[in-house]
């Protein structure tokens, strides 16, 4: 059967992407109704974007014909799939409060069809505590959201914000479309609000952190040099991402800080993406409370003292441009001595030699409760095996070589017990 669309087009310069999206929506077969905000016609027109759809584009909430004809509530009904893109942090911020002052937002409000959100915007604003905070309820109620992806912005900055490639979305549609008929898409995920309804079916066993938040960074960290280079590390973020993954599978509410790489977001967890060590310490300390963190980023020691605003060129001297650096905050110390401190701090160390003695001496160094050493001299950065030593004041658990998932999963079991009422 033909996959019906209801996309909302609300008003961001990536609006112009619509048109792309729904011409590759309409090559593979899908009908698409197409709604504008009133921003979004500031960027597209209803006439481009009816032609493409072959279909009326709707505008405006008040409009008799369009009412007697569909009214609002059948036009958020007759759809397999509402697919807000680009959404700005306006329409998600609408979103998440429930507020319906327009056509678009009113859709969204009546309709009982699963919704994703692509969000385009500004990086500030991706990164602004409120957005977050917005994507988290979102999250929580169900709602599908997309990372936007990294680059250059129409404003001259760079960061996340980028709306993704109209490929990238009509992918995300087609899983969407292919869940089973009448998936929830809440059942799988961890309820965010106490007083959220509980639509979870898992039980304790299979949920044991239900009603936990797990902090979790991931991946390197990019400190610049000047606009087109970096100091970075060969840190993947896949265990860190595994460990995501495998602790909202546990039933936790996951916050995963991550550095710049090029992993999908696991399934039910809410990601913050960062470049630098100093925003990595902003999200982190903007994401307390939480009952364990988790910090596995390999964060840049250092950072250059000054990064330059302008490229840096040879001077002929055969001098290198001198290269001053300055120490980084270290973000799982600054948590260890938090007057928010987790309940559960475990320290990642990656370690070439010696590997029990160095994480013993950073366990006390960093404040820790755990340090996973792991063996680096091998290809563990960047492959998919992993082989740890859990050092914790007690001792030191060895466990042997096995996939970064089977690591993530013993851990947060180990992590399940030891946040567990009965535990000693
Ligand atoms: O000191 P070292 O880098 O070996 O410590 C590794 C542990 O400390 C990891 O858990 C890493 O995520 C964390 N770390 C941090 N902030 C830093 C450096 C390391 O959170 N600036």
């Amino acid at each position: 059967m033909t996959s019906r669309i209801l996309l909302i087009i609300s008003g961001g310069i990536a609006a112009y992407k619509s048109l792309e999206l729904v011409r590759l929506l309409r090559k593979r077969g899908m009908t698409v109704r197409a709604v504008l905000t009133q921003s979004a016609q500031q960027f597209v027109t209803p006439l481009s974007l009816g032609a493409l759809t072959e279909n009326p584009v709707f505008t405006d909430l008040f409009n008799l014909k369009d009412e007697q004809e569909i009214g609002h509530i059948q036009l958020s009904r007759q759809a397999d799939l509402v697919v807000v893109a680009p959404a700005t942090a306006n329409i998600l911020a609408k979103m998440a409060n429930g507020i319906a002052d327009d056509l678009a937002t009113t859709l969204l409000l009546a309709t009982d069809k699963p919704v994703l959100a692509v969000p385009a915007m500004n990086v500030r604003m991706w990164h602004h505590r409120a957005t977050q905070r917005n994507l988290e309820r979102l999250h929580a109620d169900g709602v599908h959201i997309m990372t936007p992806d990294d680059g250059a912005m129409a404003c001259g900055e760079y960061g996340t914000g980028r709306l993704p490639e109209p490929d990238a979305i009509v992918a995300e549609i087609e899983r969407l479309l292919a869940l089973p008929k009448g998936f929830d898409p809440l059942a799988d995920q961890p309820d965010f609000a106490e007083d959220a309804p509980q639509f979870s079916t898992s039980s304790e066993t299979n949920a044991p952190l239900r009603g936990k938040h797990v902090l979790i960074t991931a991946g390197p960290t990019h400190e610049p040099i000047d606009p087109v280079r970096y100091i970075a590390n060969r840190s993947s973020g896949k265990q860190g991402f595994a460990i995501a993954a495998a602790a909202a599978q546990a039933g936790a509410r996951v916050t995963l800080v991550a550095g710049p790489v090029h992993l999908p977001t696991p399934q039910g967890v809410t990601r913050i993406d960062v470049e630098t060590a100093r925003e990595m310490l902003v999200a982190v300390e903007s994401a307390l409370p939480a009952d364990a963190a988790i910090m596995v980023a390999a964060v840049a020691d250092w950072r250059t003292a000054d990064a330059a605003d302008q490229k840096l060129k040879k001077d002929g001297s055969g001098q290198p441009a001198p290269l001053a650096l300055v120490e980084n905050p270290d973000i799982l110390a600054t948590l260890g001595r938090h007057a928010q401190r987790p309940t559960l701090l475990i320290g990642f160390a990656a370690e070439t030699q010696k590997i029990a003695d160095h994480a013993q001496a950073k366990l006390a160094r960093k404040g820790a409760d755990w340090i996973v050493a792991n063996d680096v001299s091998g290809d563990v950065m960047g492959g998919d095996a992993n082989s740890v030593q859990i050092v914790t004041a007690s001792g030191i658990d060895a466990w042997p070589v096995m996939p970064k998932s089977l690591v993530a999963e013993k851990l947060i079991e180990k992590v399940a017990d030891a946040l567990s009422p009965h535990a000693d």
